[in-house]
């Protein structure tokens, strides 16, 4: 009974129709737009966490987060250009496998974009603070202004990351007055961000202080340091994951792409290949030249990221210069190698840059958002739309108040680790949502079919499985419990509520633009 309210593929497609956008982009367009939604904290910031938890590992670490996105990445292509409408995952699972499920999916996706939001907003934090504030104009903001005071398994420090505050709040206002980002602004920002490490690459990979010493022992912790330990190289690849992480964004502008089924693939693909190859680079030169063994506690055993006891250890002064305690680790290291200036530049990169992951996360959160209220399944106000603004600013502005809170609090890692769970739940369920499709709606049309898509789908569930299991278990806890809540809310709230409940089908392609409600024979419920 639970698994019978689904959306009406035939709905969806009559409405995309009408849309008919012109496409326009091609291939390496679109690797510049997943290039521009991928790079973030996660390479500027989560590389000392990452070090932390595997040392010199983290360079397999990359490769296999790397890995499961790839073939993420092909299931996104294929059921977008086949379901082409906001929403996502959300709808994808609305389509195929009915509202509860999707219900599950919408809501964990608030992990995906929002608490995401929360962490590039503390990985800005870092770099303000650290090159902006510090580095440039010589003012130290105190700790307790810019740290989060909570941590799940211990205490960070701080009082307030107010940098972090700020900027989810100046990203929330931009959102609400309608500001998106142009594809010329993209391309400027993803030119700062390659330029950044492609000069941290050569410069580290070419310094007389790297050593390859450095990089013995190179699993400090293991390969695998047990499933929700959250250490060794896989352990890190469930953190650095979030390294990837927005490279989905782009699966939506499929039906918008010349020659789908060639530039798709090479768009996402491609876009994560060159994010791949950096990544591990990136890690290379870093690890190389300053080395990145984690700091180890009782056992032989490295202190968790982002906990207590590891900020007590950095505080002490043979720890000061460690990769894994910088805040800004990228432009810590080109410090240390005697490239200041470089290092700055760097940080003024991604002091300029994160602000539009920010900006992409928090949209994808609010629109999701709209789309579940337009389906009835959230309060109808947050699908109000800004009468000058043409936003939905209701939505927006509680959206942009959780994710300002999430990072006035919390560490990064922390963030990013709760973020990761719930995407990769959601890459599962996008996995089984095409398998599903390819079954029950053969001839449906595709604008890019993924090759070998029996292997391809289990081998993401599979991927995003593993990951999941060996995020820190605190950070896993999160997914079920925040499931439960929301299965409660939907239980009270939700399948009472719901359009599709009611007979009508809500399909929507633009927030400002005409929604398309389609009366249909009521499901049974
Ligand atoms: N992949 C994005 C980042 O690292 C979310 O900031």
């Amino acid at each position: 009974m639970f698994l019978d309210r689904i959306k009406p593929l035939d709905a969806i497609l009559a409405a995309a129709r009408q849309k008919a956008l012109k496409p326009t982009l091609g291939g390496f367009q679109l690797m510049l737009f997943g290039i521009g939604c991928i790079i973030g904290t996660g390479i500027f910031v989560l590389t000392a966490a990452g070090a932390q938890k595997a040392g010199p590992g983290l360079m397999l670490a990359f490769l296999i987060a790397g890995a499961v996105c790839v073939v993420a990445a092909l299931c996104y292509a294929e059921i977008a250009a086949a379901v082409p409408v906001s929403g996502s995952a959300y709808t994808y699972t609305y389509a195929t496998m009915g509202e509860l499920l999707a219900w599950t999916v919408g809501w964990a996706l608030v992990l995906e974009y929002a608490i995401a939001a929360s962490a590039v907003s503390v990985g800005w934090s870092g770099y303000f603070v650290g090159t902006i504030l510090n580095e440039t104009f010589g003012i130290y903001l105190p700790q307790w202004l810019s740290a989060g005071p909570l941590a799940l398994g211990g205490v960070e420090g701080g009082l307030i990351n107010l940098p972090a505050l700020l900027i989810a709040l100046l990203v929330t206002g931009l959102l609400i007055i309608g500001t998106s980002e142009s594809a010329r602004v993209n391309a400027v920002l993803v030119t700062i961000k390659v330029a950044a490490l492609t000069a941290f690459v050569v410069l580290t990979l070419t310094s007389s202080a790297f050593d390859v010493a450095h990089f013995n022992p190179f699993l400090p912790a293991g390969a695998f340091g047990g499933f929700g330990s959250g250490l060794g190289a896989v352990g890190a690849a469930a953190t650095i994951f979030f390294a990837y992480v927005g490279f989905d964004a782009v699966s939506t502008a499929a039906e918008e792409t010349k020659n789908p089924q060639r530039n798709v693939p090479l768009g996402l693909v491609g876009s994560l290949l060159v994010c791949t190859v950096f990544y591990i680079l990136v890690a290379a030169g870093a690890i190389g030249t300053i080395g990145g063994q984690p700091i180890m506690g009782p056992g032989g055993v490295p202190f968790p990221a982002g906990s207590e006891e590891l900020a007590r250890q950095c505080a002490l002064a043979i720890h000061a210069d460690a990769l894994v305690c910088s805040n800004e680790a990228l432009a810590h290291v080109l410090r240390q190698i005697g490239w200041s200036g470089v290092g700055n530049a760097l940080g003024i990169a991604a002091f300029l840059a994160l602000p539009s992951v920010i900006l992409v996360l928090l949209f994808a959160q609010t629109r999701i958002f709209f789309v579940m209220s337009r389906d009835g399944l959230l309060p109808e106000v947050l699908s109000r739309v800004h009468p000058k603004w043409h936003t939905p600013h209701v939505v927006t502005a509680i959206t942009g108040l959780v994710v300002a809170v999430g990072a006035a609090f919390f560490p990064v890692g922390q963030l990013a680790d709760i973020a990761n769970a719930g995407t990769l739940y959601a890459f599962l369920m996008v996995a089984l949502a095409v398998m599903v499709l390819r079954r029950t709606q053969p001839d449906v049309p595709r604008h890019f079919r993924v090759s070998g898509l029996w292997f391809v789908g289990p081998a993401t569930m599979a991927g995003c499985l593993f990951l999941f299991l060996n995020l820190p278990a605190d950070a896993m806890i999160v997914l079920p419990v925040w499931t439960l809540i929301g299965l409660a809310i939907y239980l009270l709230y939700g399948r009472r509520r719901s359009h599709l409940r009611q007979g009508i089908v809500e399909v929507v392609d633009d927030v400002a633009g005409e929604e398309t409600a389609i009366p249909i024979h009521p499901p049974r419920s």
